[in-house]
């Protein structure tokens, strides 16, 4: 134990002195001594991330990086004394008003850079902007609000006012987030963030070689080391040790006897005092292992031969697309053009690494406070695994630092719900991955194999699609079983193929597993249509954009997929919107190439895309909205917000439904013992399917409200207003929602309602595509690129 060391500094105005390990840094020295969890960890403390941004003397420094001696009669600015709720920073203000701000993860730090920017240069260029905040990353919003939002405070700090935000209606306006003012100043906890008396800490013992059968595993040199509590094992699991259903094959932890079949497959989880002493146990267990042959190219793996990553073959899936005569059209065509691409695994890197904290509450009850795109259906993971009921496991998710589809893997909640379910003396658990950890156990976006061969007549008109895919999908299933079919789904693109010959396969080998991320299956697909489709208006001598005009689907056009789309596509609208645009980046770029020399050139492209969203089959959403007895107004649904803003839209939608403000409705989000299943959080299906759910909730409220209102008031209900905190009769007599609602549990009214949303498909329309997907969006983007013909640099 090294000598404690005496630090005397001033933070956020106070002074302040700790006794501390000299060793530490202070960033840890914040977040675990002074429980100032505003700054934020995302990269194993490497200085890669920003997240740690704290001001030293004025200065933007990474508090990982500092040693906690360093700071010494020295003066340290967090977030939390940046501004309070009561009196923001005009930084923080710009960046709620700008919606800068999403999963907020990395805004503390950022805010905090800006701060430092500002303060030596008051009227910054965006180009300066960005050049002070390089070192900060955001993996959700894409920079341009956070540059705006500094710009909007560098005008208010030199005396301007920040204009106001748009307007205010529920629906319709440009809303501010319901959680915005949390992330801002550094008030929101995540779940590396919640203190818990007694805390344990988890680490993993994780797989070294990429396949291999598991011989034996020898927990004794991690329990000989201090801290160490316990060495959890697949003999430890009391349930079923199975991630089937979501992923084939793949266990929690993997048994003596069994396969490894990744670098990062899960062995045993280590229970110490600290997450140092957890991850010294789990690097002490000994592992025996006996190496198997190794695949990793997905084509190779299908080759007679290959070594199995599972018994059974190392197709996962297969999926098939047969339209028209593809082979007489690709014969007849009067262009044929072949193209191959292939595409990388892709990691969501959300900022926030995959932490879970889980405890037995004081109901027994196993309780994991993690994030997940579908809570209930981790929820119903963790019950199996444990082989408790139901009532006996709870998820609550809470403010998540992204998500991406990387957060649909149940993995980490189901082993938080292990650890705390072994934890000795009840204590609760904390686990989170290291970002090594994350890069290499998470899911990944599947890399396409894909052969394409088009056809085309002289003017244009699309003859045929031969289509061939390899998706990789890893170590282990992880939903890639879908892959085979969305590859394809998105590989003919909303454009009219007479004739189509497609065919995909999802493939294991012994890489990372490869799951679900944004736009799951389609941009890779996306990229190497449309890439085949330039390289094709190029042969025929036709404008790229004039090509996809001629070949775009319209609402009434029999897709490739054997049928009609079932809502407006508006395909054709989004080119023909984007024209303008391409025509003067295209002017643009042969200006420049024109009048600049040098190794920089400059071009301008478009592409057109589309996307499924929602899944297959008849699937409904639940939601719930509730009059409370002080006269509140609350809407449940299950539709987890992990920057993407669903908290607010399920506000703005049962506010806009019950004629109310949006601030007069409160939302629970995503707890299990609180709130209905919503059913699955993905495939861009939030606002749709729950929003709708939770519409009809609403709605169904505020009829039961004016219905009692009307009783209470002898009124007819269509006379009624509903106002904030009240039911207004003409002539102004009001009677507040609180007796309202003690009025109808008086007459065993429900105060809580549900509102259940299925898509108005019909049973003749799902029938004819049951393995289809029924809904599309369409879009076209253009794009302006500076290339350094030299380096490559873009
Ligand atoms: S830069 Fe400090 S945690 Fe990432
Ligand atoms: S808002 Fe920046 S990382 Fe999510």
């Amino acid at each position: 134990m090294t000598q404690p060391l005496r630090v005397a500094f001033t933070l956020n105005g106070r002074p302040v002195e700790i006794d501390v390990d000299p060793g530490r840094t202070l960033l840890d020295v914040l977040r675990e001594d002074l429980d100032l969890t505003g700054t934020k960890q995302g990269c194993d403390r490497e200085g890669e991330c920003g997240a740690c941004t704290v001001l030293l003397d004025g200065e933007a420094v990474r508090s990982c990086l500092v040693p906690i001696g360093r700071v010494a009669g020295r003066q340290v600015l967090t977030i939390e004394g940046l501004g309070s709720p009561e009196k923001l920073h005009p930084l923080q203000q710009a960046f709620i008003e700008r919606g800068a701000v999403q999963c907020g993860f990395c805004a503390p730090g950022m805010i905090l850079s800006a701060a430092a920017l500002l303060a030596r240069r008051p009227n910054p260029t965006r180009e300066e902007i960005a050049e002070a905040l390089e070192g900060n990353l955001c993996r959700c919003t894409g920079y341009t609000r956070i540059v705006d939002a500094v710009e909007a405070a560098a005008a208010a700090l030199r005396g301007e006012p920040l204009p106001p935000a748009d307007g205010r209606d529920a629906v319709g306006g440009s809303q501010v987030r319901v959680d915005a003012l949390d992330k801002v100043t550094g008030a929101a906890r995540y779940a590396e963030d919640i203190k818990m008396a007694g805390l344990l800490h988890a680490a993993i013992v994780r797989s070294t070689l990429p396949h291999a059968r598991l011989l034996a595993i020898d927990p004794a040199p991690a329990l000989g080391l201090p801290g160490v509590l316990r060495v959890i094992t697949a003999a430890d699991i009391p349930g079923l040790n199975s991630l089937e259903g979501y992923s084939r094959h793949e266990p929690l932890l993997t048994p003596v006897g069994g396969s490894l079949h990744m670098v990062g497959d899960a062995v045993a989880l280590v229970l110490a005092e600290s997450p140092a002493g957890a991850r010294a146990g789990a690097a002490a267990v000994e592992l025996a292992y006996q190496p198997l042959p190794v695949v990793r190219d997905p084509v190779a793996a299908m080759e007679p031969g290959a070594p199995n990553v599972h018994e059974g073959g190392n197709v996962l899936s297969e999926y098939d697309i047969q339209f028209g005569d593809a082979e007489a059209s690709l014969a007849r065509g009067d262009v044929v053009l072949e193209a191959r691409y292939a595409t990388g695994f892709l990691e969501h890197a959300a900022l926030e690494r995959e932490t879970v904290l889980a405890y037995r509450d004081a109901e027994g009850r196993i309780t994991v406070v993690g994030g997940h795109q579908e809570p209930h259906w981790a929820h119903g993971y963790m019950a199996r695994l444990l082989g408790l009921p139901s009532e006996g496991v709870r998820v609550i998710t809470p403010p998540l630092g992204g998500a991406f589809g990387g957060k649909q893997d149940p993995w980490p909640l189901m082993a938080g719900a292990l650890a705390a379910y072994h934890a000795p003396g009840g204590r609760p658990v904390r686990l989170a991955f290291t970002r090594r950890e994350s890069f290499d156990a998470s899911p990944k976006r599947h890399p396409y194999r894909l052969h394409y061969r088009v056809a085309a007549a002289h003017d244009g008109s699309l003859q045929g699609l031969f289509l061939r895919v390899v998706a990789d999908t890893g170590a282990y299933d992880a939903d890639g079983y879908y892959i085979s079919q969305y590859a394809l789904v998105a590989g003919g693109g909303p454009y009219r193929w007479p004739a189509v010959d497609a065919h995909a396969w999802a493939v294991y080998t012994n890489n990372p597993k490869a799951g679900q991320m944004r736009g799951f299956g389609t941009p890779q697909s996306n990229l190497a249509l449309e890439c085949t489709l330039d390289e094709l208006a190029t042969r025929l001598g036709m404008d790229p954009l004039a090509l996809r005009l001629h070949n775009a689907i319209d609402d009434d056009t029999v897709l490739f997929l054997g049928y009609r789309p079932a809502e407006t596509v508006g395909f054709r609208q989004c080119l023909e919107a984007i024209e303008p645009w391409y025509r003067e980046a295209l002017a643009r770029a042969a200006g420049r190439n024109s009048r600049e020399a040098g190794p920089w050139r400059f071009g301008a492209g478009l592409a057109g895309m589309w996307y499924r969203f929602g899944k297959p089959g008849p699937i409904s959403s639940e939601a719930h909205a509730e009059l409370a007895l002080d006269g509140g107004v609350i809407c449940y649904c299950s539709a987890p917000d992990y920057g993407q803003g669903t908290t607010t839209v399920m506000a703005q939608l049962a506010a806009e439904a019950l004629g109310l403000p949006r601030d007069c409705v409160s939302v629970v989000n995503g707890d299990t013992a609180r709130t209905p299943d919503s059913g699955i959080q993905g495939a861009s299906r939030s606002t749709y399917w729950v929003g709708g759910a939770v519409t009809r909730a609403a709605a169904a409220l505020r009829e039961q409200i004016l219905g009692t209102a009307a009783e209470m008031l002898n009124q007819d209900p269509e006379r009624l207003e509903l106002r904030p905190g009240a039911v207004v009769a003409p002539g102004e007599d009001r009677l507040p929602l609180a007796e309202v609602a003690v009025e109808m549990e008086r007459i065993g009214l429900a105060r809580r309602v549900r509102g259940v949303f299925a898509p108005g498909l019909d049973d003749d329309f799902l029938a004819s595509r049951p393995e289809y997907l029924p809904f599309f969006v369409t879009g076209a983007h253009v794009a302006e690129v500076e290339v350094n013909v030299e380096t490559g640099q873009v």
